[in-house]
C-alpha cells in the first residue's frame, strides 16, 4: 500500500490544506466567532472577515505602521500577528475609539492640528498615539519621535502628528 505524503503526491497533487479553525476575537468590546485559516493575520481578519477597514494595509511586513491596533491597550502591528494568537485579548481598532458619537480626543486632535493629508496612515497613527499614552514610556519629544518611528507618513505630516502626541501626553498628566 502506498503511504500518504502530507506534502502532496509525486504526481503533482496539491497538498491537503489544514481545516479552518474556530477563532473568537473580541474587537471593540464585541466578541466575534470566526472560522479562519490558521495563518490568517489579525489585519486580514479585521479587514476581510469583520469588515473593519479603518485599519489599513500598507506594507504587510511590519515596516509602515498603517495596520497599528491596540491589544490590551498596547500597540501592535496587526499584519505581524496571527488572529488565532489574539484570542482572549481585547483588541481596539480605530473604529472603537469614539464613544457615544464623540470622537476620541486623539482623533479630534488630528483634525484640530491638521495632522494628515491623504489620511492613509492616519488610523494607525491615531491608534499609535493612544497606545503611546497608555504605555507611559514617552517622557520627552525625542521619546515621542522614537516611539512613533514605526508609523510612517508618506505625506510627511510628522510635525503636526508630533503636536497631537505631545498634547495627548500633556492631557494624560492632568487627568
Ligand atoms: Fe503592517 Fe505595514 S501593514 S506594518
Ligand atoms: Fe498621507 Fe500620512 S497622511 S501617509
Amino acid at each position: 500500500m502506498q503511504e500518504e505524503n502530507p506534502r502532496g503526491s509525486a504526481h503533482g497533487h496539491r497538498p491537503t490544506l489544514p481545516e479552518h479553525k474556530p477563532v473568537t476575537l473580541r474587537v471593540n468590546g464585541t466578541a466575534h466567532q470566526l472560522s479562519l485559516a490558521p495563518w490568517t493575520s489579525l489585519l486580514d481578519a479585521l479587514r476581510e472577515n469583520l469588515h473593519l477597514t479603518g485599519t489599513k494595509k500598507g506594507c504587510d511586513h511590519g515596516q509602515c505602521g498603517a495596520c497599528t491596533v491596540l491589544v490590551d491597550g498596547k500597540r501592535i502591528n496587526s499584519c505581524l500577528t496571527l488572529a488565532i494568537m489574539q484570542e482572549n485579548t481585547d483588541i481596539t481598532t480605530v473604529e472603537g475609539l469614539a464613544t457615544n458619537g464623540q470622537l476620541h480626543p486623539v482623533q479630534q486632535g488630528f483634525i484640530d492640528h491638521d495632522a494628515f493629508q491623504c489620511g492613509y496612515c492616519t488610523p494607525g497613527q491615531i491608534c499609535s498615539v493612544v497606545g503611546l499614552v497608555n504605555e507611559g514610556k514617552a517622557k520627552s519629544i525625542d521619546d515621542i519621535k522614537d516611539l512613533m518611528s514605526g508609523n510612517i507618513c508618506r505625506c510627511g505630516a510628522y510635525v503636526n502628528i508630533l503636536k497631537v502626541a505631545q498634547e495627548a501626553l500633556e492631557r494624560a498628566k492632568t487627568t
